[in-house]
């Protein structure tokens, strides 16, 4: 029997579950000479800010057993740059609906943010980041508190006409009330885990291998704790949870719909092996053979 990989975020359907994450696929360019990426069932693309901005000082990345940190710091060319030329660009190798990943330093950034991405044509939800670890007084500042989250969420409510998912930050102590904090303000739906804050020391130099000492720390390593989260959310919201963490094979994208998520993105995986997400889409409808499951959308939390 031919599977059935269609899942559905607010109303928005998608070919399958496969998203790559915000920040490991650019706006999609880099990939196409790998594989034609309009096998993705969406795509979110970097974290945008309403100003560009450089991103932080190098060394940005450090592997890791399990995974690797990243210390980019919101590198990005601006909303502005985003809607006259990303989009433009991404809109001819990609014709499914997009994810835009928006990030600030204020309410009122990622109020203008989603003002000005919210109408472009192609973006059919946006992902609310406030779970950066990398920049000082912005992204993950706004996920670590409920009455943060909140006022974020309930700011950009007002002027999306998109459904806003908020992307929720591990490197807190109850994320459950994050999120139920995200759901009474308004939120759409939700996204999780970001990266787990981390550091690494080079031995010889006695110094943190990341010139800005900590970054988020993201890969298979991950996985069983983004599990975890997004069981614990999924059991006590009724959004719809994009899950997300490690992610790297197509079992572990069951896993994580059979932990409650409606969608799965894949982060580090694809700057391992940069037809990451193509292999995982290819390999799902053989796994869901194995555990006798025809429809994607059949699984239900455990
Ligand atoms: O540093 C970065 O650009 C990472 C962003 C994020 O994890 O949300």
């Amino acid at each position: 029997m031919v599977k059935d990989l269609s899942v559905t975020l607010s109303g928005v359907r998608l070919d399958n579950p496969v998203i790559p994450a915000s920040g490991t696929f650019g706006f999609g360019q880099e990939f196409t000479p790998y594989y034609d990426i309009n096998i993705l069932g969406s795509l979110s693309f970097k974290g945008t800010t309403r100003e560009a901005r450089f991103g932080n000082p190098t060394p940005r990345i450090a592997e890791c057993p399990a995974g690797m940190l990243n210390s980019v710091g919101l590198q990005n060319p601006g909303v502005e740059h985003v809607l006259q030329d990303e989009l433009p660009r991404l809109r001819s190798i990609f014709h499914k609906p997009i994810i835009a990943n928006i990030s600030g330093f204020s309410v009122e950034d990622y109020v203008y943010a989603v003002e000005r991405l919210t109408e472009a044509e192609q973006v059919a939800i946006l992902e609310i980041n406030i779970s950066c670890p990398n920049v000082h007084g912005g992204g993950m500042a706004f996920g670590t508190s409920c009455e943060a989250a909140a006022a974020i969420t309930a700011a950009v409510k007002k002027v999306a006409t998109k459904p806003v998912y908020i992307k929720l930050s591990p490197n807190v102590t109850d994320i459950v009330s994050i999120a139920r904090a995200c759901e009474d303000a308004g939120a759409d739906g939700l996204s999780l885990i970001n990266t787990l804050l981390g550091m690494r020391i080079d031995l010889q130099r006695r110094r943190p291998v990341l010139a800005n000492v900590m970054g988020g720390y993201s890969g298979p390593g991950v996985f069983p704790v983004a599990v975890r989260m997004v069981y614990q959310v999924t059991g006590a919201v009724k959004i719809p949870v994009i899950g997300m963490g490690g992610v790297t094979t197509a079992r572990d994208v069951i896993e994580m719909m059979m932990a409650g998520a409606r969608a799965v993105q894949v982060g580090a995986a694809n700057l391992v092996n940069p037809t990451a997400c193509r292999d995982i889409i290819e390999a799902l409808p053989g796994e869901m053979e194995k555990l006798h499951i025809d429809r994607l959308s059949d699984i239900q939390r455990i």
